[in-house]
C-alpha cells in the first residue's frame, strides 16, 4: 500500500500555520542525546516525521530508550547504549543516519552504520565524514554497504571541512565531542542547525565554540550528561508554506518561526512582488502577481537549496523568465519533468533551470521522487486548475509532518488516500 495525495487546485489559502521543529536539527540533536552516559535528555519542539521515527528506531536497536512523551516532546535515555551495528535495512533510508556513525565511535569506538539513501537529489557520497573521521583517529572503511569501523584512538584533530558540509560538520562536533584532546573544524557549516547542536551538547556539559561561524572548536569531555533543549523551527517548513501561499494566493500567518534564518527567501519573495510582513515570531505573506526573479542556492546564509524546488514551482506561474542555478547538488532538477506535465515550461541544463513563467497550470497525475521536489508540485498542485493526484507520498512525509492537514485548515481542498501499489 501506498499513499497519494488528491489536490483539487483554486482555493486561496487564508488563516494560521504553526511551523514545527527542525527535521535536520532534531536528528543531529537526538544522535547527540546518544552521547550521554548519564542522566536523561527531554527534547522539545521535535517533529514527527519518518526521518525521525527511523532514528529512533535506530537508537533504540543500540540499546536507548527512547519515548514520546507528548506530541513533540521526546525522553532519551542512553546509559545501556550497548551494540554497536545499527539496523541495516532502517539505517540505509535516511541520510541523518550517518551521524549514528559519529556516535558509535564516540561511545563504543567501534560501528557498524548503513551507507544513507536518503532522497535522489545527487551521489551523495559520505567520502568528506571518512576523511573527517581519520582526522580524528578513527579508520571507517566501506565494507558491503555499510560504513564499519574495529580500529579507533578517538582523539582531536584539525579538518578542513570540504564545501562546508554540513552533515559533515555535524559528525565531526558529535564525535569530537568526546573525543580526548581539542578538535578544529575549518570551513565548517555555518546553517542554524549546527549552532542549535552546539548549544544541545554544550548543555549536556560540552565544549563547542564557535557554531555559527566557520571555524568550529571542540574540546572533548569525558562525559556527558542529559540536558533539556528546545529544538528551533524548521525554517525549511517555513519556507514552503510562505512559497505555496504565494502561488496559491491568499493571506497566511506562519507561527513559531526565526525569521532571522529566512532572511533570504523574505528577500527574494519581496524581490518577487509578495507582501511579506515579519511579527515576532511569525511572518504573514500577502500574495501578489509574481515577478520572475532568478535564485542561486548557497549554503547558509544564502537561498536554501532545499526550497530551490518549490522556488522553481512558484516561478513556472511569474511574468516572466526566472534562471535558478543549483549549486549544491548535481541532481536537483528530477521533479521539473513532473511538473512540465502540469504545464509547466522549464528548460534544465546541467544544474541551471530556466523557468518561463504560464498562465496556469493544470491538474495532472505526479509523482514525488525526493521530500522537496515532492513540496514543489504540492505548490503547483494548489495553484492548478483541476485535480492533481501526487504519489510518493511517503517522500513528502519524510520532511513535513501531516502536511494536508495543515493545507485543509489554511482552506485547500487536499486528501490523502491509501492505494495500492502500482506496476
Ligand atoms: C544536509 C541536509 C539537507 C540539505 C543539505 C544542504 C540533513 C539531514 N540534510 O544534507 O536537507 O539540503 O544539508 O544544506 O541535514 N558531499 C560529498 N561527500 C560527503 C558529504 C557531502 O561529496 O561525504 C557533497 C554532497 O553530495 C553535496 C555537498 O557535498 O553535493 C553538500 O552536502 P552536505 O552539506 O553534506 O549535505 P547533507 O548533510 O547530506
Amino acid at each position: 500500500m501506498t499513499a497519494k495525495f488528491i489536490v483539487r487546485g483554486g482555493n486561496r489559502l487564508s488563516g494560521t500555520v504553526a511551523i514545527g521543529g527542525a527535521k535536520n536539527s532534531a536528528l543531529p540533536i537526538l544522535t547527540a542525546a546518544a552521547l550521554a552516559a548519564e542522566g536523561e535528555s527531554i527534547l522539545d519542539n521535535v517533529p514527527d516525521n519518518s526521518d525521525i521515527q527511523h532514528l529512533c528506531a535506530i537508537l533504540e536497536a543500540l540499546g536507548c530508550q527512547v519515548e514520546r512523551v507528548a506530541e513533540t516532546t521526546l525522553r532519551i535515555r542512553a546509559q545501556h547504549l550497548e551494540n554497536h551495528v545499527a539496523p541495516y535495512h532502517i539505517a540505509r533510508r535516511l541520510r541523518g543516519s550517518t551521524y549514528v556513525m559519529g556516535l558509535l565511535l564516540a561511545r563504543l569506538g567501534k560501528g557498524e552504520v548503513a551507507c544513507p539513501g536518503g532522497c535522489e537529489i545527487g551521489a551523495r557520497p559520505v567520502d568528506f565524514h571518512l576523511k573527517g573521521f581519520k582526522a580524528l583517529g578513527a579508520e571507517v572503511v566501506v565494507e558491503h554497504g555499510a560504513m564499519v569501523s574495529q580500529s579507533v584512538n578517538l582523539r582531536g584533530g584539525r579538518f578542513y571541512v570540504d564545501r562546508a558540509s554540513v552533515g559533515t560538520t555535524v559528525n565531526m562536533i558529535i564525535t569530537a565531542s568526546l573525543a580526548p584532546g581539542v578538535t578544529i573544524l575549518e570551513n565548517a557549516a555555518c546553517e542554524p542547525e549546527i549552532v542549535d547542536l552546539a548549544n544541545f551538547i554544550n548543555a549536556m556539559g560540552g565544549r563547542v565554540r564557535g557554531a555559527g561561524t566557520n571555524t568550529v572548536r571542540i574540546e572533548g569531555v569525558d562525559r556527558l550528561h542529559g540536558a533539556r533543549h528546545e529544538v528551533i523551527p524548521d525554517r525549511i517548513e517555513a519556507g514552503t508554506y510562505m512559497l505555496m501561499t504565494a502561488a496559491a494566493g491568499g493571506e497566511v500567518r506562519i507561527e513559531n518561526v526565526i525569521p532571522e534564518h529566512l532572511g533570504t527567501v523574505i528577500a527574494k519573495l519581496v524581490e518577487a512582488g509578495q507582501e511579506v510582513a515579519e511579527q515576532g515570531d511569525c511572518v504573514v505573506v500577502r500574495s501578489r502577481p509574481i515577478r520572475s526573479v532568478d535564485v542561486e542556492t548557497q549554503v547558509y546564509p544564502g537561498f536554501p537549496t532545499d526550497l530551490q524546488s518549490p522556488w522553481v514551482a512558484l516561478m513556472g506561474l511569474a511574468d516572466g523568465i526566472a534562471v535558478v542555478q543549483e549549486t549544491i547538488f548535481e541532481n536537483r532538477f528530477g521533479f521539473t519533468n513532473e511538473l512540465i506535465r502540469m504545464g509547466a515550461n522549464i528548460k534544465v541544463d546541467r544544474n541551471t533551470g530556466i523557468v518561463r513563467g504560464v498562465e496556469r497550470y493544470t491538474g495532472a497525475p505526479v509523482e514525488a521522487r525526493d521530500i522537496r521536489g515532492g513540496a514543489a508540485l504540492v505548490t503547483a498542485a494548489l495553484a492548478a486548475e483541476g485535480v492533481t493526484e501526487i504519489g510518493g507520498v511517503r517522500f513528502i512525509d519524510r520532511g513535513y509532518s501531516r502536511m494536508e492537514e495543515k493545507l485543509t485548515a489554511l482552506g485547500a481542498d487536499v486528501k490523502r488516500v491509501t492505494v495500492e501499489e502500482g506496476p
